[in-house]
């Protein structure tokens, strides 16, 4: 399974002027740095759709992609990038508050986290915002390269999901969708857009 296209639309600083159209739409977002347009990118086939970048806090705005002429894909900026001075915090708060409380078309929402660190208080709670405001999510653990297979048994992939898995469980009665991926690996590309597509066809049959 695999994107035929993909086209870049729009960066809106404002959810109101966000495309009108009613395609389904799945967000991806997460710590800053934490490799969305990286994962964006993998998904897409292009190295060159979203913009990436070794600093923290590229992305600012919400970037709208079309995929397959068939569902929206939305980069929106990383939170938690500890150098944006308090008003641009705000702002960050206000732009994503309204995304998620305004886009109807919205019908997943993809929570980046880094594999290698573990659970953080802002992804925790920005998990917990979400389930409140009755907005499905599921998790991507990004970077999965950079943690060794064969070193230490308490310091592979496997044991900082199941670290990870413990803290939801701790919070949540159930576990949500889970993706391992790496963007320099391509892995993990054909789960998440079958997952995807099996949403959208969800849909469309309703
Ligand atoms: P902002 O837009 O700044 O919030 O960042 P982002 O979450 O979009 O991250 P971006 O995709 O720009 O990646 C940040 C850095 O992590 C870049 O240097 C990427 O090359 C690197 N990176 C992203 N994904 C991976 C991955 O799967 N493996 C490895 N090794 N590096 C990655
Ligand atoms: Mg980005």
């Amino acid at each position: 399974m695999r994107i035929k296209s993909a086209k870049f639309i729009v960066s809106n600083q404002n959810v109101k002027d966000c495309p009108k159209s009613k395609l389904p739409e799945y967000a991806f977002i997460g710590r800053s740095n934490v490799g969305k347009s990286s994962l964006i990118n993998m998904l897409a086939n292009n190295k060159k759709l979203a913009k990436t970048s070794s600093k923290p806090g590229k992305t600012r705005l919400i970037n709208h992609f079309i995929i397959d002429s068939t569902w929206h894909l939305v980069d929106l900026p990383g939170y938690g990038y500890a150098k944006a001075s308090k008003t641009e915090k705000k702002e960050f708060q206000k732009l994503i508050t309204e995304y998620f409380k305004e886009r109807n078309q919205l019908v997943s929402a993809f929570i980046l986290i880094d594999v290698r660190h573990e659970a953080q208080k802002i992804d925790i709670e920005f998990m917990r915002w979400l389930t409140t405001n009755n907005i499905a999510f599921s998790i991507v653990f990004t970077k999965i390269d950079k943690l060794k297979q064969d070193g230490n048994p308490n310091e592979g992939v496997e044991f900082k999901i199941k670290e990870y898995k413990k803290v939801i469980l701790d919070n949540w009665e159930f576990l949500p969708e889970i993706f391992l991926t790496s963007s320099t690996k391509h892995i993990g590309k054909e789960n998440i857009i079958s997952y995807i597509n099996n949403l959208n066809k969800s849909i469309s049959s309703k």
